[in-house]
């Protein structure tokens, strides 16, 4: 069975509070789904202590990276602090791109430097010269990370691509990195999961609004595999 990941992506979103219940919400609500199946929660840095009191049913993952190892960087967050916390960490995701300025080449130095962690790069993409640039960028990318493709109309409109449309864009891109599992990022819900999940270029959805609230997002994860 195609293995499949479901990642919800919080954002710049929530207090300390706010997460608490949420987690305790979820953690009553679990969703029921099989061994191939990985979900992953991306909250905000400082969120992450509070998914590490327990175990969770889901693994962890950050929203971003420093390009840089430790040092005189403030306000940054490196790979060396979040290993051992997060087995992914998403890179390159648009509202990076278009808000801090990061170019390709910032988010080809953040992958090396997640691979080089044992991280795994979950790196996103709104279009298919970021592929091409990644796979020029870095040797063997496809059998070490994910793709997030979300197209920039779809995220946070209430209006996804179609899954068919999305599909042809996922062959295009393993046209170019054969092997890389390809997820969808864009308005995703519990009502529209399932179509994403069953194209055959497709491994798994990018998760923004629907995943902050927690009976809508167990409801999305069994969704996606029903
Ligand atoms: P959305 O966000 O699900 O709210 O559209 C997706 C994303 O940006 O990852």
């Amino acid at each position: 069975m195609k293995k499949s990941y479901i990642l919800g992506n919080w954002k710049a979103n929530k207090t300390i509070e706010e997460a608490k219940e949420w987690q305790v919400t979820y953690m009553a609500n679990v969703p029921k789904v099989s061994e191939s199946v990985e979900v992953i929660v991306c909250p905000a840095f400082h969120h992450l202590p509070l998914f590490l009191e327990q175990t969770q049913p889901f693994a962890l993952g950050a929203q971003d990276i420093s390009m840089y190892e430790n040092g005189a960087d403030t306000g940054e967050v490196t790979g060396a602090m979040m290993k051992g916390i997060v087995r992914y960490v998403m890179i390159g995701h648009s509202e990076r791109r278009a808000h801090f300025g990061e170019t390709n080449d910032v988010v080809v130095q953040k992958v090396k430097r997640a691979l080089s962690l044992g991280i795994i790069p979950v790196v996103c993409v709104s279009d298919i010269k970021q592929v091409a640039f990644l796979h020029e960028s870095i040797l063997n990318f496809g059998e070490s990370g994910l793709l997030l493709y979300e197209p920039l109309s779809a995220i946070g409109s209430g209006v996804s691509d179609s899954p068919e449309n999305t599909n042809e864009t996922a062959k295009k891109i393993h046209e170019i990195i054969p092997s890389i599992p390809i997820l969808y990022g864009g308005s995703v819900t519990p009502e529209n999961v399932h179509g994403f999940i069953e194209q055959p270029h497709l491994s798994g959805v990018g998760v923004g609004g629907a995943s902050l609230d927690p009976m809508k997002f167990s409801k999305l994860v069994t969704a996606s595999s029903s």
